[in-house]
């Protein structure tokens, strides 16, 4: 069943251009976005005034991504909370709050918990899940299917970046139900997260030279990650796959956070990964993290850097570049997170652990 590959994770990366291609596949005509199961929601979608997205884990990331786009592109206030913080802190919600809980497995008990909640409340509920049939879905207004492919691999790798998809659909949906977004900027849009699998797949080409780097690092204790804006997801995703696959100790943070304190970690030798931002980015980060880059080297650590293709700016500074096709601010997280997957995974076989089965964890959580 693995396909030749050595593990069911290894055989989930390298299907995540298709499964990005299957969540986009029927939903993406004449340059708009048609969803038949957002239907029962039609009428909600142009009353809310507020979203609320809630997840665990990986799933969790996939819809602080969600956040920036439905913002930029739609217009409304979101905000991502863990589903196990979600209900115990009484929160405001009513009809006209949109309750999107993401979820792999569907099955998830504190983010079922957090919609049954939702529902009590009287918010509108949407699931954005993988498991057809699953027992969250059954319990939303509405539910969007990521179409990624059953994930047998206790780390989520491809059930993520098709999350990611699916919520640029429907954020890219809402736009053009409120009116927020030209069609035509829709369409140059949609255009882009078509022409994502195509780029994965390329980056995913560089999974021997990612691998070489993780034998190098056996004996590595601890690594951070650092990533800004659409970045920031991305490094805390690849510090919860180290932690998860190689069991070493490993954070994310908002490069702009290092001199608030984490700053203070960096001694000579410390692993860095930096998802550095496009320097085409609209909103001028990429300087503000190549200076970033600039200040820890000084201190001594080590940069490894997922950076566009191209962009020198990062080459005098960094150990390893892992470059990454031309794509923009929000479509960058679905190149650059395969590489930190890759390389967690990597560094656990290096270390003779079991890549699919991590000690301690579940497929899916079903207490809470
Ligand atoms: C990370 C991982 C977990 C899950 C989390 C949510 O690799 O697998 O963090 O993402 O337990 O699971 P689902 O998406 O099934 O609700």
């Amino acid at each position: 069943e693995k396909g030749g590959w050595s593990s069911f994770m290894a055989k989930e990366i390298s299907e995540e251009p298709e499964a990005i291609a299957k969540t986009l596949l029927g939903r993406i005509t004449d340059g708009a976005v048609h969803v038949e199961e957002l239907e029962p929601l039609r009428d909600s979608l142009a009353e809310i005034n507020r979203i609320v997205i809630l997840g665990c884990g990986t799933a969790a990331y996939s819809g602080m991504l969600a956040k920036y786009a439905i913002e930029k592109w739609a217009k409304i206030p979101v905000d991502v909370e863990l589903s196990h913080e979600f209900r115990y802190r009484d929160p405001i919600l009513d009809e006209k709050t949109l309750v999107i809980s993401v979820s792999q497995s569907g099955e998830t008990m504190d983010t079922l918990m957090a919609v049954k909640y939702a529902v009590d409340a009287g918010a509108r509920t949407l699931s954005i899940c993988n498991t057809q049939g699953a027992t969250i879905p059954r319990e939303s207004d509405a539910v969007m299917y990521t179409h990624a492919g059953p994930e047998v691999a206790v780390a989520s790798t491809k059930a993520f970046v098709a999350q990611i998809a699916a919520f640029y659909l429907f954020a890219l949906h809402l736009a053009a139900v409120r009116d927020t977004l030209t069609k035509r900027e829709i369409s140059g849009l949609l255009e882009e997260l078509q022409a994502l699998p195509d780029q994965l797949a390329t980056v995913l080409e560089q999974h021997d030279k990612i691998k070489e780097l993780a034998g190098w690092m056996v004996d590595t204790s601890a690594v951070l990650f650092l990533g800004r804006h659409a970045g920031f997801p991305v490094a805390l995703e690849g510090a919860l796959k180290l932690k998860e696959l190689a069991y070493i100790h490993a954070e994310g943070f908002a490069a702009g956070e290092l001199k608030h304190g984490p700053i203070a970690l960096i001694e000579p030798g410390q692993p860095v990964f930096v998802v550095v931002p496009s320097p085409r980015g609209e909103n001028s980060l990429h300087p503000k993290v190549v200076s970033n880059i600039q200040e820890i080297r000084a201190r001594g650590a080590r940069i490894l850097a997922i950076a566009e293709q191209g962009d020198a700016a990062v080459l005098p500074y960094a150990d390893v570049v892992i470059p990454i096709p031309l794509a923009s601010t929000l479509f960058e997280p679905l190149l650059a997170v395969a590489p930190l997957q890759i390389f967690a995974m990597e560094l656990a076989a290096a270390k003779g652990l079991d890549v699919d089965q991590p000690r301690n964890l579940a497929k899916s959580v079903t207490v809470e």
